[in-house]
């Protein structure tokens, strides 16, 4: 089956109220049996949404920057099985998983390095063998159930980063993040967006400084632009203007998220990360990882095993199609470094914060 352009929505209410004092962004959701995503390559210029009707047209959405951000492909991830499995015709059990063994390969091959893809794909499939005997009509129930509940579940871990997170921020600091980790990034409320949006919940006076993020330009784009929905007071700034403002004491505290955290602490997150921590290092500023736990790769030693996801090249060389660079030039684009856990001052998780080395603490939690 050839992909087809998915349809296009045009929505005016793209916040919905959570309680409290915050709004967050609807990232994605199932409606109707599609997979309805915020396309955020267009953002923010506009506020426009597809809708795919099934698997390949979620895993091309995840491909192509549609829907990113660790936790939110890994619920794409799911809901893209959920409506794969729905169009799976099987006698039994083991023709409707064989069945299904496309959908799984088609929507794991997207994106390599977060963990959440395999995290959510994992949590299916030991959902199925569990209740192998349950019919094929309920199994596929279930998997729709399921892949709301990690919509939800998510928002809710988020919230809990952002209780552990707030007590790490003093009034008044400036915070810098990189990319985006924020509610488009997750279900909603963000990860490392979580401790600010309960901060500034808690009535702390905080400023936020957004890392542009080249090449795709997630913090520019996207941290910005959901960061002054909220209210958060937010500056932009290039990538290559941290150190200097790190200098001269204008940043007290950073936090980014991450798309696959090793067992030992070693953070793989967009590209520029490694640089930011080892500038906080050098200006003795913390350097928090916020990291729900599906983010966390304990089966992997260290961040060597991290597959590191290559681009296109046209990411570099274009900016929204207008060519900024020769004709022919070589490029590298990697789309994700790996921070040494050394860099690292904590990690927040939904269980608490943790030192990279007391990691195996939170293992014992789960
Ligand atoms: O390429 P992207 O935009 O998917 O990269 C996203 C990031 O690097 C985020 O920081 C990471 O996924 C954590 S999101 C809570």
């Amino acid at each position: 089956m050839s992909y087809r352009g998915p349809a296009v929505y045009e929505r005016s209410d793209p916040f919905k109220e959570l309680g409290g004092d915050f709004f967050v962004v609807k990232t994605i959701e199932m409606v109707d049996g599609k997979v309805r995503m915020l396309d955020q390559s267009r953002l923010p210029l506009e506020v426009k949404y597809i809708d795919c009707t099934d698997y390949k047209m979620v895993a091309e959405g995840i491909k192509k920057l549609c829907i990113r951000g660790a936790p939110a492909i890994g619920i794409a991830a799911a809901m893209g099985v959920a409506i794969g499995a729905r169009q799976i015709k099987a006698m039994d059990f083991d023709e409707f998983y064989a069945g299904l063994g496309p959908v799984f390969s088609t929507i794991l091959s997207t994106r390599p390095t977060a963990v959440n893809i395999e995290w959510a794909i994992n949590r299916l499939k030991q959902l199925l063998v569990s209740n192998k005997e349950s019919g094929i009509e309920k199994l596929k129930d279930l998997l729709m159930d399921e892949a709301n509940d990690i919509l939800a579940e998510d928002i809710e871990v988020n919230k809990a980063i952002g209780r552990f997170g707030a007590h790490i921020i003093k009034d008044g600091d400036t915070i810098i993040t990189h990319c985006n980790a924020g509610s488009l990034a997750t279900g909603g409320y963000g990860t490392a967006t979580a401790p600010m949006r309960t901060a500034k919940e808690q009535g702390k006076k905080i400023q936020v400084i957004a890392d542009e993020t080249r090449p795709v330009l997630q913090g520019c784009r996207l941290t910005a632009w959901e960061l002054m929905q909220d209210g958060i007071d937010v500056t932009l700034i290039t990538d290559n203007a941290a150190g200097a403002l790190m200098k001269k004491g204008e940043i007290d505290l950073a936090i980014v998220g991450t798309d696959r955290t090793a067992a030992n602490g070693d953070v793989a997150n967009k590209i520029g990360t490694y640089s930011l921590a080892i500038l906080c290092k050098e200006h003795d500023i913390p350097f928090y990882v916020a990291a729900p736990t599906s983010s966390i790769d304990f089966s992997i030693a260290s961040g060597d095993h991290i597959p590191i996801e290559e681009r296109a090249p046209e990411e570099v060389t274009c900016i929204w199609g207008h060519r900024i660079a020769p004709e022919g030039v070589k490029v590298r684009n990697l789309a994700f470094d790996v921070t040494p856990a050394k860099y690292v001052t904590g990690i927040i998780t939904e269980k608490g914060v943790f030192k990279p080395k007391e990691l195996y603490k939170l293992k014992a939690m789960m």
